[in-house]
C-alpha cells in the first residue's frame, strides 16, 4: 500500500524546485534546478516563460518518481512562485507574447514615478496596500501590452490571459483549462483590492489594464482543477497556491497577529500576520494578503529588501571573491567585527521604507587593512541591517514583535543569525523544517484536499531547532546602525 504524500512546486527567481512531503512534513524528495536570469538592459531582469515551465516539469517529474519508488503517492499539488513576476500569453495557442518581466525589473520606474505626480499613491496604498513602484505586476503589465504590437487590441477582445507565475503554471498543467490565480498573488499585483478581496475597477483604470485579460481570483486552497494526465503521467488534484513569502509565513506557523518571520532567498521579506485586518502603515511597509481560505482573508504586514541572497551571489558571479555562496560564512568571520565598512546593495534600487528604484549600491568606510573578508561581512551584515530596518517600521507601525523566525538559503549561516539576533535585538529563531515555503504550499494542498482539516496543524507540526539570543551591547548596535543610516542615505537618489 502506497503512503499518502505532498507535491509543492516551487518556482522562486532563480531556480525551480519541487519538494514532496509526508503528512508530518518530513521532506521525502527534492529537485532543484537553476536557470538563466536574462539582463537586457540594465534595471530590466527577464525569465524565458519556457524555461520556467521546463524547470518546473522536471523537477516536478525527478521528485515525482524518487518519492514514488519510496512507495509514496502524490495526493495533491500545491503551487508557490516568485511573486509579481508577470506573463502574458495567448489564449488559444498558450504561447507568451513576452518574457517573462521579473518583479527586481525597474522599467516602468517613470510610469510609476508619473502616476506619483498625478498623486495616485493614496489610492494604491488605500485599496491595495501597495507603494507605486515597479515592484508590483500592474505596471509591468501594462508595459508588456504597450509594447508588444497588437497585444492591448488582442487584451480587450479577451484573447490575451495574465498571470503572475502560479497562474501560468496551474494553466498549463491543467492543460489550458484552468485560469485563476490565488489571492495571495493578486494582492501583489496592485489591480486588487484587500478588503473586497476582488480586482479593483478603478485600479485597472489606473494602470490602463483591461479586465478581460484577468484570472479569477481564488482561495489559498481548494480543488482547482487535475493535472492534465499526460504531463505528470495521471491526473493530480491541483489543491494549493500561494505567493513564496505568505507560503513561508504559513510554513513558519505565523498564525497569530504578530507572528513574524523573515524569509533570506535572493531577497529577504519579513511578514508580520496583522490578523483579519489589514494594517496601512505609516512607514511605506505593505500590506498584503497572508492566505485566503473559505474567502477568509488573513493579512499580513510586510517588508521587502530586494537584494539578500543575491548580494552573496553578486561576490561569487560579480566580483570572483568566493567560488561558492557557502564560503561566505568562514570569509566574513574572519573579519575585524568592526571594521567600519558598509555595503549597500541597491543594485535594483531599495525597497522598504525607502522604495527609490534609482538609488544605486555602493561600499563605503574602507580602509587599507580593508580586503575581501571585510567586503564579506559587509555583504552579509547589509541584510541584517536592513532587517532591523524592517522591524523599526514594523514596531511604529504599532505592531509588537518578540521573535523573529527565520528561514531560506541564508539562515542555515550560524553567525549570521547571530548577528541578526544582535543588530534586531530579538531573539532569532530557526524552524527544524528549513522548507518553509515549499512547506506552506504543502500544507495549503493538504488542507485543500483535506488531509488537513485545521490551519492550527500548521503550529503542531512547526518545532525549533535553533534559538539565537541577543549578545550584542546596546552603544555598539547603535554605532553601527548609524554607519549603515549613513550609507544609505549616500545611495537615494
Ligand atoms: O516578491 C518576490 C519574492 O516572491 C521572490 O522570492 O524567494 O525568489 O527571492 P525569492
Amino acid at each position: 500500500m502506497s503512503r499518502p504524500a505532498l507535491l509543492a512546486l516551487d518556482q522562486g527567481t532563480t531556480s525551480s524546485r519541487a519538494l514532496v512531503f509526508d503528512e508530518t512534513g518530513r521532506v521525502i524528495a527534492t529537485a532543484q534546478e537553476e536557470f538563466a536570469q536574462g539582463y537586457p538592459q540594465p534595471g530590466w531582469v527577464e525569465h524565458d516563460p519556457e524555461v520556467i515551465w521546463a524547470t518546473v516539469l522536471s523537477t516536478a517529474r525527478k521528485a515525482m518518481s524518487a518519492a514514488e519508488t519510496q512507495g509514496w503517492a502524490i495526493q495533491a499539488i500545491g503551487v508557490t512562485n516568485q511573486r509579481e513576476t508577470t506573463l502574458v500569453w495567448d489564449r488559444e495557442t498558450g504561447q507568451p507574447i513576452h518574457n517573462a518581466i521579473v518583479w527586481q525589473d525597474r522599467r516602468t520606474a517613470k510610469t510609476c514615478a508619473d502616476l506619483r505626480a498625478e498623486g495616485a499613491e493614496a489610492l494604491v496604498r488605500d485599496r491595495a496596500g501597495l507603494v507605486l513602484d515597479p515592484y508590483f505586476s500592474a505596471s509591468k503589465l501594462a508595459y508588456i501590452l504597450d509594447s508588444v504590437p497588437g497585444a492591448r487590441a488582442k487584451a480587450e477582445a479577451g484573447k490575451l490571459a495574465f498571470g503572475t507565475v502560479d497562474s501560468f503554471l496551474i494553466w498549463r498543467l491543467t492543460g489550458g483549462r484552468v485560469h485563476i490565480t490565488d489571492a495571495t498573488n493578486a494582492s501583489r499585483t496592485s489591480l486588487y483590492a484587500l478588503e473586497a478581496a476582488d480586482w479593483d475597477e478603478e485600479l485597472l483604470r489606473l494602470f490602463n489594464v483591461p479586465r478581460a485579460v484577468l484570472p479569477d481570483v481564488v482561495d489559498s486552497a481548494g480543488r482547482y482543477g487535475e493535472t492534465e494526465s499526460s504531463i505528470l503521467g495521471r491526473a493530480i488534484p491541483i489543491c494549493a497556491a500561494a505567493g513564496d513569502q505568505q507560503a513561508a509565513a504559513l510554513g513558519q506557523a505565523c498564525l497569530h497577529p504578530g507572528e513574524v518571520k523573515s524569509t533570506y532567498g535572493t531577497g529577504a521579506f519579513l511578514l508580520v500576520n496583522t490578523g483579519d485586518a489589514p494594517v496601512r502603515s505609516e512607514n511605506r511597509l505593505l500590506a498584503t494578503t497572508a492566505w485566503r481560505l473559505k474567502g477568509q482573508s488573513a493579512f499580513a504586514l510586510e517588508g521587502s529588501i530586494l537584494s539578500a541572497g543575491a548580494t552573496v551571489q553578486w561576490l561569487r558571479d560579480g566580483l570572483g571573491m568566493i567560488a561558492r555562496s557557502s564560503e561566505i560564512e568562514a570569509l566574513a568571520q574572519s573579519a575585524d567585527p568592526d571594521c567600519g565598512v558598509y555595503l549597500v546593495p541597491a543594485f535594483s534600487g531599495l525597497g522598504a521604507p525607502h522604495w527609490d528604484p534609482d538609488a544605486r549600491g555602493l561600499l563605503c568606510g574602507l580602509s587599507r587593512g580593508a580586503g575581501r573578508a571585510e567586503i564579506a561581512r559587509a555583504a552579509l551584515d547589509s541584510t541584517v541591517y536592513q532587517t532591523q530596518d524592517l522591524l523599526t517600521a514594523v514596531a511604529s507601525d504599532g505592531v509588537d514583535v518578540r521573535t523573529l523566525k527565520v528561514d531560506g538559503g541564508m539562515a542555515v549561516n550560524d553567525a549570521l543569525m547571530q548577528r541578526l539576533a544582535d543588530i534586531c535585538a530579538v531573539e532569532t529563531v530557526r524552524p527544524v523544517n528549513a522548507e518553509a515555503t515549499a512547506w506552506g504550499a504543502a500544507f495549503l494542498a493538504g488542507l485543500g484536499i483535506g488531509m488537513f482539516s485545521e490551519l492550527s496543524e500548521a503550529a503542531t507540526l512547526w518545532q525549533a531547532e535553533r534559538a539565537f539570543a541577543p549578545q550584542l551591547e546596546d552603544a555598539v548596535r547603535q554605532r553601527q546602525m548609524a554607519g549603515w543610516h549613513d550609507a544609505v542615505r549616500r545611495t537615494l537618489s
